[in-house]
């Protein structure tokens, strides 16, 4: 047997499910866009000049995304308004989670720009982050749906405290595989597995439907942080529009740390070393990604990702045949091959 002579790269075969994906939804997310700038008017000239400064950062828009193709997934397509308005406040949800983050995290820069935090302090930051989550609820209100409010405050509080059990293992060598990944479920697969299951329930979904929807946004979630983690090591703040290498100077011990120290218990103290200094003064960074490198870590890592994408997939099965049910299992290749 042959391969095809042209073999596509992971980056080539990213962008064009990326393209495939977006493109079939391109209407409704540009109907996003509009909805976001809706939302985010203000009398306070503060706050609209910082939503809005914000919303054309731009950003991938996967929640959105999520939350509209399983709508349709589903047939909901007759009812696009109340998926847009929802697709909107689930990326204004997203966006408030980044701005606070972004202060816990000290980050300067995010999408290739300032960060509101670096521009015009913690103070403002903190209460833009507010603003744009109670106005998230405000919207959803509209829906007049208990069982939307009720995912929506259930993730707002696990995204919270990921960060919070993230800032206790701060510094923390020896974080355990499933603290890791506890972590990263609360502070990120929930609120892609929120977006696909909201979009499931305006779309008139089964139970069985809603259910395989929320199991793939919660795969596909995980395998998204799985990805961001191992892209701190391996992409550039110029592809990534963000700090490259900063999570274990930040003191955040993720999946690749782990793995290696398993491996290789020596470099347990390689990892101390650089947690203590928080920088790579003793031990270089090319000296970690040599050892990253020589114990397949980021190889388990990443293998790691392959499975929860593979998971998120297989929860499809029981949606009807369709473009948008076709998009919905193309994302988890875009999401492990993506550049940033
Ligand atoms: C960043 O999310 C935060 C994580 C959960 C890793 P995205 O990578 O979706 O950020 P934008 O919206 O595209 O900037
Ligand atoms: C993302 O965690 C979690 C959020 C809820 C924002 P990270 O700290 O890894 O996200 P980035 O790398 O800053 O986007
Ligand atoms: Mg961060
Ligand atoms: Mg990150």
């Amino acid at each position: 047997m042959t391969l095809s002579s042209h073999t596509l790269t992971l980056d080539e075969e990213a962008k064009i499910s990326a393209r495939r994906i977006f493109s079939l939804i391109a209407n409704e997310l540009q109907q996003v866009e509009i909805e976001f700038e809706r939302q985010a008017r203000s009398n306070v000239q503060v706050i609209a000049y910082l939503a809005d400064y914000l919303r054309k950062s731009g950003g991938k828009r996967v929640r959105p995304a999520l939350t509209i193709l399983s709508n349709y997934a589903v047939g909901g397509e007759g009812n696009r308004y109340n998926s847009i308005r929802m697709a909107t406040v689930m990326e204004f949800l997203h966006t408030a989670t980044l701005v606070h983050d972004d202060i816990i995290d000290k980050a300067d820069t995010r999408r290739n720009r300032s960060t509101v935090n670096a521009l015009y302090g913690n103070e403002t930051a903190v209460l833009l982050g507010d603003w744009l989550y109670m106005s998230a609820f405000e919207t959803s209100l509209a829906e007049r749906s208990l069982p939307i409010l009720d995912i929506l405050t259930s993730v707002t509080r696990k995204m919270t405290e990921g960060e919070l059990l993230q800032l206790t293992l701060l510094s923390h060598a020896d974080v355990s595989e499933a603290q890791y990944l506890d972590v990263l479920r609360r502070k990120t697969a929930y609120l892609f597995s929120a977006s696909c299951e909201i979009g499931a329930i305006l779309g008139g979904a089964t139970e069985a439907q809603q259910t395989a929807l929320r199991d793939y946004g919660l795969n596909l979630g995980t395998a998204f942080q799985l990805i961001d983690d191992l892209l701190d090591f391996t992409s550039s703040e110029a592809a990534l529009g963000k700090a490259a290498g900063a999570d274990l100077l930040g003191g955040k011990v993720t999946l690749p740390l782990i793995y290696l120290r398993e491996s290789d218990p020596s470099t347990l103290k390689l990892i101390q070393q650089v947690l203590s200094e928080r920088s790579y003064q003793s031990v270089s960074q090319q000296h970690l990604l040599d050892a990253l490198a020589q114990t397949n870590a980021l190889e388990r890592a990443r293998a790691i990702a392959d499975e929860y994408a593979e998971n998120a997939r297989a929860a499809l099965e029981c949606l009807p045949d369709s473009d948008y049910c076709d998009s919905l299992r193309s994302l988890p290749t875009y999401v492990l091959n993506r550049d940033r």
